[in-house]
């Protein structure tokens, strides 16, 4: 579905520039690029925050944002992405990013608020990995092609598994920071980044908890859905808006994904028994929240396997009622964004089930 990632390929870290007085004096930032993958591999940035005020290690948020690290704080120390920016993110022109867009989304990131709760952030800008457009000439992938090869294969990865790729470096990463509690990694995304997270969890270890936000169809909702359905995403039309995001032979299943030999609660079971919430909005049908609230059902099993009780409840609970468990669920009034609302749940959650 998502393509083979490739084997995992060495990180190595630059600082480019240190701020101990973020947020007021309450944190230190550090602006850092990373460096992997065969020669030619575009280099990534990645925006480092941790509080200054700490006892011992802290659990840290690997996080991967739609619109650039210098989006989250206003602050001239976090360098702007060189690569494609998407039309919509503020401060972009002619799809690049500009100074404009500093602090812009703050409010999307509540970077104040992680490090009042007591834990360091690490994220990187999805289209340092990967445009996000149906082109595999830029970004990780021709570097990765193999000795001979000139285009990708059909089960050859997708633009999501590259940003998983790229979460699991910016895990080699943080791991070299003292700061950091290597049993307490918590990863989140929202969207297409929340598809990528569950995906990046599935298959890493070291991410102690995820949080696929809004993730939906090709993430945590259900693929093998009526294929006539308009009221949520169907993979037909998931393959058809956005070809590149997973491997080529997915379409395969576009008019029979009752065909299809797993489902997505396969790829949560992979997260057995690690911590994965589901949070949703009450506006944001699209992502098929109930849909999501079976999958959890479908993948309880395996936690229970591992001698775990994965899912406490048997009903999706109301809006606004966070459900705690192994198994996690969230749904708020509103729409499909992620905001202050969902950072307070995402910090109970991660309190209740890392400290
Ligand atoms: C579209 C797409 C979704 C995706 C979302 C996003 O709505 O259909 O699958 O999750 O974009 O990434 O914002």
């Amino acid at each position: 579905m998502y393509g083979f990632l490739p084997e995992p390929t060495k990180v190595t870290a630059t600082v480019n520039a240190e701020n101990k007085q973020a947020l007021g004096g309450k944190a230190t930032l550090k602006d850092v690029t990373i460096k992997f993958g065969p020669e030619g591999t575009p280099p990534v940035g990645v925006l480092f925050v941790y509080p200054n005020q700490r006892k011992g290690k802290v659990p840290t948020w690997v996080a991967i944002n739609f619109c650039g690290n210098h989006t989250a704080i206003a602050d001239p120390a976090v360098s702007l992405p060189k690569s494609w920016c998407q039309k919509n993110c503020p401060g972009v022109k002619d799809e690049h990013a500009t100074e404009e867009g500093r602090g812009k989304q703050a409010d999307v990131w509540n970077l104040e608020m992680i490090i009042d709760r007591g834990y360091a952030i690490a994220m990187y800008y999805y289209g340092d990995v990967d445009p996000d457009k149906h082109d595999f000439t830029d970004g990780v992938h021709p570097h990765f092609l193999k000795p001979g090869q000139k285009q990708l294969g059909k089960h050859d990865w997708g633009s999501i598994a590259a940003w998983a790729y790229g979460i699991h470096r910016v895990v080699d990463y943080v791991l070299t920071e003292d700061v950091v509690d290597s049993k307490r990694i918590a990863c989140v995304g929202h969207s297409r980044l929340g598809k990528t997270v569950l995906l990046a969890a599935a298959m890493d270890d070291r991410i102690a908890l995820a949080i696929p936000h809004q993730a939906g169809c090709g993430g945590t909702a259900p693929s093998r859905v009526d294929i006539d359905r308009k009221d949520v995403e169907t993979i037909r039309r998931i393959n058809t808006v956005f070809p590149h995001w997973f491997c080529d032979n997915f379409v395969l299943f576009n008019e029979t994904p009752d065909k299809l030999p797993f489902d997505q609660h396969c790829l949560l079971a992979l997260c057995a028994p690690r911590p994965v919430l589901y949070s949703n909005a009450v506006e944001d049908q699209w992502a098929n929240p109930d849909g999501q609230f079976e999958m959890l059902k479908g993948a309880a099993p395996v936690y229970a396997l591992l001698g775990t009780t994965g899912l406490e409840v048997k009903e999706r609970p109301a809006s606004r009622v966070l459900l705690d468990s192994k198994l996690g669920y969230f749904i708020r009034p509103g729409k499909h964004s992620m905001d202050r609302e969902d950072w307070e749940i995402f910090l109970d959650y991660a309190d209740k089930q890392l400290k």
